[in-house]
């Protein structure tokens, strides 16, 4: 048996030795110094190994170190640098242990505080190789095992994912020094549309105020149609706690729209949700400007009752010279505009729905005289007209009041020699009232109708309050007329800015136009649209003119599976909230490229304000924490 001081003895000698041959081989071995400041390395493949998957093996230091999203530079031992991002993990692992193992149940089962020695491991997403210059290109090889791996600091991570903008959206994940934003002058943002899509209280409205708030700042002319009344009050600050304090986590501060930089606009004897507002105007809407298919469409009318309509329609325009409404005599403009005007586009310049509908009453009246009418038809003798003499009615046109103005209809309903059944044309006079009832549409001495010119002022934000418009049949009248109007006035600006640019050089650019449509399903339904085809080739054409007329639509809506296909075909901008049904998410996932599968998974499960955004500019799709819109919202609750 050896005594304890041999032992000690025997163990110095050991270590003597070690160390001496540890000097002859060069001392101790050196860190890699291309491996300082790395947070792991990569780790071998596995047979289930995928091209752009590469795991990383974390020291249990740097467990944390390379959150979930955070971009990752390897630099691989060969020599080529990749980046990565991290699209699973950060995970725990016990060293030499399955996390699974018996041993390691029964321990934590039986409170027992053994903790083994544990390491990390994420999954990570190749994006490509890293060039020289600091362009990306798609890997041809991989990083090799054991490579050092590094976590980007937020400025490369900003210029690597090329996310920024003036119009700021909010932080990226994973990078919460990285803003996130889009360009405000790119004709490849805006201009080529944007979905926002989430369920209810994923965050959109949220989004919205911020998006309006800042493109408004950013100079351009931004008009919301505001289905629920929810943004009248964008003017003032946000007073709402979480939103405050999430406000000030970030460094800003709450702050209203400016208010001379903000109008409510709300139809004509209907109630806005914020009838103090500085800036409320009141508008009513011009029938001549929708055009009578759209018409058709919206009064859901039979083909009997089309038919009629369209006759009625076409008297009223002859009548419209006679009375020398339109064209009137002499104005050679106006002429020209009466042949050229497209009623698949538009309605018929200057024409009231009051004058329409005492042409379809004088038609109806003469189709209720019935026998007389069949045996009168096609003389169009001075006897006929006195039949047809216009019934006792007070007409809605002052011009109609007199004997001339009764005359001059008597006389050319006659000419016409309109279709009869009664029943139709009551049908048809029914649907009109209907629509008049509503008491929105420009008439004479009424409100006045919306000057469009100002929906276009460069840093102006309109609110269109639609809350207390009853049906979305007027939605619908309202949506479609503002978006001609825009687009009209915009045509108008290009005109003149092509014309002035032509005679002096260098001129203002036109205004950048940027146009929400929220509850856009509504408007927009997939079921609507195939009932009223004028109304969504309208928008279709609305869209493809926006890219060379810098005119950008945004569709808000929870529920994007409602939306015609080609709706969300227009959009090349997705911002996604919290989307629970899968059918949903499988179909976002055909439309919007280039999201990995580890976002769409998080998807379902993301937080009110948290969102899968996809931009043109960007150079991947990020997630984002939206900041909370620093204008006050009236909360729908
Ligand atoms: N970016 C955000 N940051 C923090 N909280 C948010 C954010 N966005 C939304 N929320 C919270 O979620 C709630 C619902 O948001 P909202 O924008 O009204 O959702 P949606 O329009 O999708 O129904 C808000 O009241 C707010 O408290
Ligand atoms: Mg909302």
């Amino acid at each position: 048996m050896i005594g304890t001081s041999e032992a000690v003895a025997g163990g110095e000698h050991v270590a003597r030795e070690l160390a001496r041959d540890v000097q002859l081989a060069g001392g101790p071995k050196k860190a890699d110094p291309r491996a300082d400041g790395s947070v792991g390395v990569t780790m071998f493949d596995l047979p289930g190994s995928s091209d752009l998957g590469v795991t990383v093996l974390l020291g249990r230091e740097q467990l944390q170190a390379a959150p979930s999203q955070s971009l990752l530079r390897i630099k691989s031992t060969d020599g080529k640098n990749y980046l990565g991002v991290v699209s699973a993990g950060p995970f725990a692992e016990p060293d030499g242990l399955r996390a699974d193992s018996d041993i390691l149940k029964a321990v934590a089962t039986h409170r027992g505080d053994y903790l083994p020695p544990y390491h990390g491991r994420v999954q990570v997403t190749i994006l490509g190789e890293e060039l020289k210059d600091g362009s990306l290109t798609p890997p041809r090889l991989r990083p090799l095992p054991n490579s050092p791996v590094f976590v980007l600091n937020d400025t490369e991570a900003a210029a690597v994912l090329k996310c920024g903008g003036d119009v700021r959206l909010g932080l990226a994940v994973g990078h919460a020094g990285v803003e996130v934003g889009a360009p405000s002058t790119s004709k490849s943002v805006f201009p080529r549309h944007t979905a926002v899509l989430g369920t209810t209280g994923g965050g959109k409205s949220n989004t919205v105020a911020g998006l309006v708030a800042r493109a408004r700042a950013a100079g351009m002319a931004v008009v919301l149609l505001d289905v629920e009344g929810e943004y009248t009050h964008l003017h003032e600050p946000t007073d709402h706690a979480p939103a405050l304090s999430g406000l000030s986590d970030r460094g800003l501060s709450p702050q209203g729209v400016p208010a001379g930089a903000m109008s409510v606009y709300h139809l004509t004897g209907r109630d806005t949700t914020n009838a103090r507002h500085p800036n409320r105007k009141e508008f009513s809407l011009q029938f001549a400007r929708l055009s009578p298919y759209a018409a058709m469409e919206i009064l859901g009318l039979s083909e009997a009752q089309q038919e009629r309509f369209l006759k009625a329609y076409d008297i009223t325009k002859e009548l419209m010279r006679d009375l020398d409404i339109f064209p009137q005599k002499g104005n050679a403009d106006q002429q020209r505009m009466a042949l050229e005007n497209d009623e698949f586009e538009r309605g018929y310049p200057r024409m009231l729905l009051s004058l329409l509908m005492d042409v379809v009453g004088a038609c109806l009246a003469r189709a209720e005289k019935g026998p007389k009418e069949a045996k009168g038809r096609g003389k169009g003798t001075d006897d006929d007209d006195k039949d047809d003499a216009p019934p006792a009615f007070e007409y809605r046109t002052a011009a109609l009041r007199t004997p001339e103005g009764k005359g001059k209809l008597a006389t050319r309903v006659s000419a016409a020699n309109p279709p009869g059944n009664a029943i139709s044309w009551r049908a048809v006079i029914g649907r009109l009232a209907r629509l008049n009832r509503a008491k929105v549409f420009h008439d004479e001495g009424g409100t006045p109708p919306m000057t469009y010119l100002n929906l276009v002022r460069p840093g102006a934000l309109s609110v269109i309050d639609l809350s207390d418009s009853g049906h979305s049949e007027l939605n619908n009248i309202v949506i479609s007329d503002i978006l001609r109007g825009i687009q009209d006035e915009q045509e108008r600006a290009y005109a003149a800015y092509e014309s002035a640019k032509a005679r002096e050089g260098a001129t203002a650019e036109p205004p950048r136009v940027l146009i929400v449509i929220e509850e856009a399903h509504e408007f927009l339904s997939e079921e609507r649209v195939s009932k009223t085809p004028v109304l969504f080739e309208q928008v279709a054409k609305i869209a493809k003119r926006g890219r060379k007329r810098w005119l950008g639509l945004c569709f808000v809506t929870q529920l994007p599976s409602h939306l015609p296909k080609q709706v969300l075909g227009l959009c090349n901008s997705f911002v996604i909230h919290k989307l629970k049904d899968p059918q949903v998410v499988t179909m976002l996932k055909r439309m919007v490229g280039d999201v990995d599968e580890g976002l769409w998974d998080r998807v379902p499960n993301l937080a009110a304000g948290q969102a899968v955004v996809s931009f043109p500019h960007f150079a991947r799709p990020l997630l984002v924490s939206v900041d909370p819109s620093a204008a006050k919202l009236k909360m729908s609750d």
